[in-house]
């Protein structure tokens, strides 16, 4: 039994500035990865500013990180970064920015190697990366995982690095920034890491831990994401631990059957991601139940929710359904029949018919 996690996470109000010396000791020259406004407008992009200008730190701004980042964007701000020779990544943002910047600290740092090496499983360091999450759902900065886009290859799913932020400084105020709508999406995906990291082959009294204690805070913000109204700041910290926590646990046992599933939805159809997962998750439990009742049973207790039905009523009033045509559907599913590096995560084994039902249950075919 192992759980490895390297990362020095902090969770807590006013975190950047409270460890300014931790960040300046990341490195001499940073690149500083972001996407295109939030880290502009909810402050997180000043904060590091004034830090890196008090150190006298000279850095570089990449802010052209896409939702679901490609690797032709990873490659471009990889190159500025060699350019500017940066020694350290400061990723600001939800989990696009930041994965983003684990594939480029690890192209920054191997210069010679292509971004063909991204999917090539190959002994390689990378960069320090200073992750700064400003949404409540991705865990990205407890995880090693960088899951990009790859339009040459047709698909989206991680990179075959595992790379762990050497800091992570998670603050909730940066949530007041966000919309209802992005908090309600990105806790949903928190939600589906617990549940997946729970109910998962890899999962044991280590990792589980995490969701179990994730799955309580996650629960206390249950009436406030379900509500009409904004969220009130008093539940930032919690939402944020909640991600944090899901991502500390998905780090050990990877996300399992629904995060599989949802990436051809977002890549085809550009749903966003808390939503793609959110749609199968109430059928994989429905699944696993027959296998592991117990395990289910300890989910609902901790979400206070009567049975998985109850389940699939709390998600759909949170992110409503999804249509699509059934010929469609079936060749995800057929493509899904062969991912076996998510099948075998289930906790129990999955057969054709069992992936298909999860498909049907989730999705409203046409
Ligand atoms: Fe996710």
């Amino acid at each position: 039994m192992r759980f490895y996690i390297p990362t020095d996470v902090y969770v807590e109000k006013n975190c950047v500035k409270n460890h300014e010396k931790d960040i300046l000791a990341c490195g001499k020259k940073a690149l500083i990865v972001t996407g295109k406004h939030s880290a502009k407008n909810n402050g997180s992009l000043d904060e590091v500013l004034e830090i890196l200008k008090n150190g006298k730190v000279p850095y570089g701004i990449f802010d052209e990180v896409e939702e679901n980042p490609s690797v032709e964007t990873v490659a471009r701000a990889a190159q500025m970064g060699k350019t500017f020779a940066a020694d350290f990544i400061i990723g600001i943002g939800g989990g696009s920015p930041i994965d983003a910047a684990k594939a480029i600290a690890l192209l920054i740092a191997n210069p010679k190697e292509t971004e063909e090496i991204l999917y090539t499983p190959k002994k390689l360091d990378a960069l320090p990366l200073v992750a700064i999450p400003t949404t409540c759902g991705t865990g990205t900065e407890a995880t090693p995982a960088s899951v990009l886009t790859n339009r040459k290859g047709g698909f989206k799913k991680s990179i075959a690095h595992k790379i762990f932020p050497k800091l992570s400084l998670v603050d909730g105020k940066y949530l007041a920034f966000a919309s209802k709508e992005l908090i309600v999406n990105t806790a949903v995906d928190a939600l589906a890491h617990l549940v997946e990291s729970y109910l998962n082959s890899q999962s044991n009294v280590y990792n589980r831990m995490f969701p179990e204690y994730g799955l309580k805070c996650w629960e206390q913000n249950k009436e406030a994401l379900l509500s009409n109204s904004p969220i009130n700041e008093n539940l930032y910290e919690n939402l944020m631990l909640a991600s944090t926590l899901a991502g500390m646990s998905i780090a050990h046992t990877s996300t399992a059957v629904p995060h599989g599933m949802s990436y051809d939805l977002t890549y085809n159809f550009n749903v966003p991601h808390g939503k793609a997962v959110g749609y199968f998750l109430a059928a994989y439990m429905e699944v696993c139940e027959k296998a592991v009742p117990k395990d289910v049973r300890t989910i609902l207790d901790l979400l206070k929710l009567k049975d998985v039905a109850a389940f699939a009523e709390m998600v759909k009033a949170l992110i409503g359904t999804y249509e699509l045509p059934r010929a469609t559907v079936e060749k995800f599913a057929t493509r899904m029949c062969g991912n076996s590096s998510k099948l075998k995560l289930s906790p129990c084994e999955l057969s054709k018919e069992n992936v298909w039902e999860i498909y049907e249950k989730s999705l409203i075919l046409l």
